[in-house]
């Protein structure tokens, strides 16, 4: 099936103010009907979570109903779907709670190609406790993080292997299987950061050996709320610190305080969005889902590729990293250039992207490139056209033959 762009971009309200948007890693522009699904639960009577009367058992449904919904988006289990404000708040809440039963000589592995969401919340756990940290290192030319390397890591004092599905600085999708396999072999638990690969195609956290798996809903077209499951079987092993009033039950006592209602019911609304991506598909909404984001990914790559082919050949643009597999994420410099000053340029062109360490801090400690300003980086997402590559191309040209927009 043709991606009918036009149709998708469409569902996109804020496309209309005509920006050029090439960070989707950043966080989405937000879909029409989550936009009206959280309007819709901000007019409706609401009350805080009761069955005793109607608007308190709207709220109990509207979380049943995102717990559902990110289920089905990552091939998870509605009961083992948990909550909360960011990736980086559900991540800390895990590392103190897992931290907490570490002794001095347990062991946790660290990736330094990850977000420092999912490596701090780590670290610190494991300062706390005593323990001994470890590092997978990434190959400084491909930015693959080779799979072998973990087996010399990874041993039974091991407690967790904490690593990405996909990079947010360089694309790179790591082989999340084979690292899990060498991990639950000496019994570890494993860690997944799919906050950037969710949005790029169908997950399933089963396929990818993850013990948990965490996404945030501003990545996927919808509000800024994070996710993590686990196996209900999983969680229940776990003791969170928590308020003493509040739930013991499975999820909910991994969550803290009163959840955004209305945000929950744009976190269901961007699923059900997700799932329509491919008009064509049938079946139940994870089928859907799956149909919709194999047609998203497909459509990105045709994007990504011809982004590579033009970066390729502009002069003076050096790209980092040449990863086999990748999200449509690429971080690059320009020579005489710095990445601040690249950016600001093309933000006074109407295209915006990142620029710095977008909190790869590791990745671009590493390198060697924090103290110069990072690097820029141009992350796609399926409502990007191809006119937008070849407009941000056009840009990067320009600027590499010294013709900025900005005095000074
Ligand atoms: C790969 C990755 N992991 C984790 C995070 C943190 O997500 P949150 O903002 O939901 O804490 C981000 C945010 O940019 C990210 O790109």
């Amino acid at each position: 099936m043709p991606f009918d762009i036009a149709r998708i971009r469409a569902a996109y309200p804020a496309l209309a103010e005509g920006f050029v948007h090439l960070d989707g890693a950043g966080g989405t522009q937000t879909a029409g009907p989550v936009v009206d699904a959280t309007a819709a639960a901000m007019r409706a009577a609401m009350g805080n979570r009761s069955a005793a009367f109607a608007p308190g058992r709207r709220s109990l449904e509207l979380v049943a109903a995102a717990r559902s919904a990110v289920a089905d988006l990552l091939g998870a289990e509605a009961d083992g779907v948990v909550l909360g404000p960011s990736a980086t708040a559900l991540t800390y809440t895990l590392a103190r709670t897992l931290g907490a039963r570490w002794r001095p000589g347990d062991e946790v592995v660290v990736s330094r190609l990850d977000h420092d969401a999912n490596v701090r919340p780590w670290v610190q756990a494991a300062e706390a406790a005593g323990a001994t940290v470890r590092w997978a290192e990434f190959d400084r030319d491909t930015a693959e993080l080779p799979t072998e390397r973990y087996a010399q890591l990874v041993g039974e004092r091991t407690r967790v292997v904490a690593v990405t599905a996909g990079s947010n600085a360089t694309g790179t999708v790591p082989d999340v299987p084979a690292i899990a396999a060498i991990a639950h072999a000496a019994g570890a638990l494993v860690c997944v950061d799919g906050v950037h690969s969710v949005p790029h195609g169908p997950t399933d956290v089963a396929a990818l050996g993850a013990d948990f798996l965490v996404t945030s809903a501003y990545k996927w077209s919808g509000p800024h709320l994070g996710a993590m499951v686990a196996a209900p079987a999983t969680w229940e092993r776990l003791r969170p610190a928590k308020l003493l009033p509040s739930s013991d039950a499975v999820p909910e006592r991994f969550e803290y305080g009163t959840p955004s209602f209305p945000l929950l019911a744009g976190v269901a609304a961007a699923v059900d969005h997700l799932a329509g991506l491919d008009p064509t598909a049938t079946g139940s909404r994870r089928e859907r889902l799956v149909a919709g984001l194999s047609a998203a990914r497909a459509y990105e790559e045709t994007l990504l590729e011809r982004l590579l082919a033009g970066l390729a050949v502009l002069p003076g643009v050096t790209v980092l990293g040449s990863p086999a597999r990748r999200c449509p994420t690429v971080s690059f410099r320009l020579a005489g250039l710095s990445p601040q000053r690249t950016q600001e340029e093309l933000g006074a062109a109407g295209l915006c992207l990142s620029a710095g360490d977008y909190y790869a801090y590791e990745y671009f400690q590493a390198m060697g490139l924090r103290d110069s300003g990072g690097a820029v980086r141009a992350s796609l997402y399926h409502y990007n056209t191809v006119e937008e590559v070849d407009r941000l191309l056009g840009e990067l040209d320009r600027l590499a033959a010294g013709g900025g927009r900005m005095a000074g």
